[in-house]
């Protein structure tokens, strides 16, 4: 049987390489002893140079091996090693890949002493070398650098099961069926006889199962199919229903091996249409996201939490319905999040506008191959993204790369992300990046004007605002305002035209960039939430489009000062609410009740409130200033309140873990967030004072320990050490103490 074994601690990192390294006796103890994910290099929040971390480093760590095993086939499985990696194990060349978004194996069976020291030693070249996707030009991101996603050890028999591909049928009838395509490995091209059965289960409760025989007769890969028929106790997968269930593959051979392979599935059927995107036969507006696997200071190399808490951040603190994973395949541990929390996903190849040589195409084939044969059985994932982002037409190129994707999975569509319009349509869906709106009048292109076709097709907009209103949390007030709108407006021209079956807004989170992009720090501020995922306004305007029984939304776009805007007061004041009117109190007086404003915003379900003047005798320059309260209504009843004070102070230095209870593995962080806030709990946005993290116990802070509020706030990640207790952590600024919180890790 299978065994996995995680290879995350215990290595050990020096931020170079010398052949030297690769010597058996060569003692790595004086370097820095590391936990898997890591970044080569933790860099500076902003105005960092970039090529810091560009560097090859070496890591190396001894592997325990069970002498046992020795009639066994042993892999390392890595998930993610940036971008280039040379994997030795006692000194043979066990392994190499070039990519950093897409896992690869190295058979070890052949190196490995059985009764001995085995010392494994990865060398990770994490320049941007010109010959491997997305590089060779300028790009709006960065790569980091390391080995920053998981490593295991896999011992399986002579013959085992290299993947499983399970693909549902007759999804939208009572009985459905389920394809099962197992990719048995016969490495030694052994002849034998053998049994295969897949069973299909929930909350440990069998629903069907199906048993086959086979000959093995072919070396390398032979893919044989089982058939799990009349499946009529299945629920399907949907947004607010995730259903999953769990498909075992067990295969015998009379050799005699055995395996069993598990994979995680779920029943949808998800199509674009030229007039919609279908879920499950039901029409869906596409409405979400693009996200970079990005956090402050150490890059990509996140845990697996940070990596589900994005997912969480999208669907519930954002209330969107799809993630793009821009632009590149992301940790499988937040695509496993999004199967979990019904969040669709638009995945796609490492590329950014560039095309290489014919080895850079080929490679970005093998991403193509690689990217497929990780996710296919996400019911998340709904496209394959085939085209390097943005780049210019290839028809030899992408005529591939579709050829590939089809045949490797005939149950998804293709896409490939352009901008240019008119371009050659190669895919199944049609997915644009439509920059046009720029505050006018003119916000989405019908798509006849963008694919110079006379027809319509399947039709997403995979990118709009981003770089056409760059805006920090910290901005003022009317800026944040025109920036949600924009996401709001984008939002309702969508909603009107049938033939966009949704939009995937730029983007989620602010991102670490190249000097090129972003604004001088190194930093694109394109997020409707910034890198420690604390939302602007602009988060507000996808969080309100969500039914109320799922949250109440009433976000006053307002810091409530008489002189932050132009000219002073608060007006036009945008409200993004889900409640059907919002009533205003000006010093405890009502001054009405005020309802969404439809005819600006008729494509959306949830319209922001816009109060457009100020009621008689307030706000004028001179004047009183006073107290502000809003009340949101649902079902005539007031349902929400948010309230302001007119003169606020700072009063509290609030801090808040997103969890309470870490693992000890080394890895395990939780973000923890820091806000100076007045005597009614409204952030202060212009304080900027210096907090000192102060951590005791099991656990270290990720990036400086003294930072400057940005915006009033900041946010930290706290780490688990490897021993369990309690972490206490407290913040200090030279003006008030936050509480203490615990964290306990096991
Ligand atoms: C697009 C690109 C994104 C990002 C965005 C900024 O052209 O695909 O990666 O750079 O512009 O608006």
């Amino acid at each position: 049987m299978r065994k996995v074994v995680g290879l995350n601690q215990g290595w050990y990192y020096c931020d170079s390489f010398c052949e030297e390294f690769l010597q058996h006796e060569f003692d790595g103890h004086p370097w820095q002893e590391v936990t898997l994910p890591h970044a080569n290099k933790e860099i500076p929040y902003n105005y960092f140079d970039e090529r810091d971390y560009q560097f090859v480093s070496t890591y190396r760590r001894k592997l325990a091996i069970d002498p046992g095993d020795q009639n066994k086939r042993l892999f390392l499985d890595f998930e993610g090693v940036m971008a280039a990696a040379d994997v030795y194990l006692n000194q043979v060349l066990v392994g190499a890949h070039r990519g950093g978004y897409t896992p690869f194996s190295c058979d070890i069976s052949h190196a490995v002493d059985f009764g001995g020291d085995n010392q494994l030693v990865v060398v990770a070249d994490s320049t941007e070398r010109p010959d491997i996707p997305p590089f060779g030009n300028v790009m709006d991101y960065l790569c980091y650098g390391g080995i920053y996603r998981d490593v295991s050890l896999r011992v399986v028999d002579h013959v085992f099961i290299e993947n499983v591909f399970a693909k549902p049928k007759n999804v939208l009838a009572q009985a459905k069926g389920l394809e099962v395509d197992v990719y048995i490995n016969n490495p030694l091209n052994r002849a034998a006889a053998g049994q295969l059965c897949a069973s299909l289960s929930r909350d440990e409760r069998i629903i069907a199962q199906a048993c086959r025989e086979f000959k093995l007769d072919q070396l390398g890969i032979q893919v044989e199919t089982l058939n799990l028929s009349n499946l009529t106790d299945v629920e399907l997968w949907d947004l607010d229903t995730p259903n999953l269930y769990k498909l075992v593959v067990e295969l015998k051979t009379n050799l005699p091996t055995e395996d069993s392979f598990a994979v995680r599935i779920g029943f949808r059927e998800a199509v674009v249409q030229p007039d919609g995107f279908y879920l499950n036969g039901r029409r869906v507006k596409i409405r979400g996201l693009n996200r970079h696997q990005a956090w402050p200071y150490v890059g990509y190399a996140m845990p697996k939490r940070a990596q589900q808490d994005d997912a969480d951040i999208l669907k519930y603190e954002l209330g969107v319905n799809t993630v793009r994973t821009s632009h590149y395949p992301q940790s499988r541990h937040f695509l496993d999040r999004c199967d979990e929390i019904g969040l669709l996903v638009i995945e796609e190849i490492p590329g950014w506008q560039h095309i290489g040589d014919d080895q850079w195409k080929q490679l970005a084939c093998e991403h193509v191959r690689e990217m497929i044969q990780r996710d296919w059985n996400h019911p998340s994932v709904f496209l394959w993204g085939v085209r390097i982002n943005e780049s210019r037409d290839d028809h030899d190129f992408y005529t591939e790369t579709n050829r590939i994707a089809r045949e490797l999975d005939p149950t998804r569509q293709t896409c490939g992300v352009r901008v240019h319009a008119h371009s050659e349509f190669l895919e199944d869906v049609y997915t644009m990046n439509d920059f046009t709106h720029f505050g006018g009048d003119l916000v989405l292109r019908d798509q006849r004007v963008v694919t110079g076709l006379d027809h319509y097709v399947p039709y997403i907009v995979t990118e709009y605002n981003g770089h056409m209103y760059p805006t920090k949390r910290f901005d003022h007030e009317e800026r944040l305002m025109e920036h949600g709108l924009r996401h709001m407006r984008v939002l309702s021209a969508a909603g009107l035209d049938p033939h966009i079956a949704g939009t995937v807004g730029w983007c989620a989170f602010d991102y670490n960039t190249h000097y090129q992009f972003g604004s001088g720090d190194r930093i694109c501020y394109h997020g409707v939430m910034d890198m420690f995922r604390i939302p602007k306004f602009a988060a507000d305007a996808y969080r309100s489009q969500v039914d109320p029984e799922k949250g109440l939304v009433l976000s006053p776009v307002t810091i409530w000062a008489r002189g932050e805007r132009s000219i002073g007061g608060v007006f036009p004041l945008v409200i993004f609410t889900n409640c059907e009117c919002v009533e205003m109190k000006v010093d405890g007086q009502s001054v009405g009740k005020f309802f969404p404003d439809r005819l600006q915003f008729p494509g959306v379900k949830y319209p922001p409130v816009v109060i457009r003047r100020a009621p008689r005798n307030f706000g004028e320059w001179g004047s009183q200033w006073y107290d502000g309260e809003f009340i949101g209504y649902v079902d005539g009843k007031p349902a929400i309140t948010k309230k302001f004070v007119k003169n606020p102070v700072a009063s509290r230095l609030e801090i808040k873990a997103d969890h309470q209870l870490l693992c000890a593995d080394g890895a395990d962080a939780t973000r923890v967030v820091f806000s100076m806030v007045d005597q009614v709990g409204n952030l202060i946005p212009y304080i900027s004072d210096f907090i000192s993290i102060e951590v005791e116990g099991p656990g270290e802070v990720i990036g400086p320990k003294q930072v400057a509020l940005i915006g009033g706030c900041i946010a930290t990640w706290i780490k688990a050490k490897p021993t369990p207790g309690i972490i206490r952590v407290r913040a200090v600024s030279s003006r008030l103490a936050s509480e203490t919180i615990a964290i306990k890790t096991e």
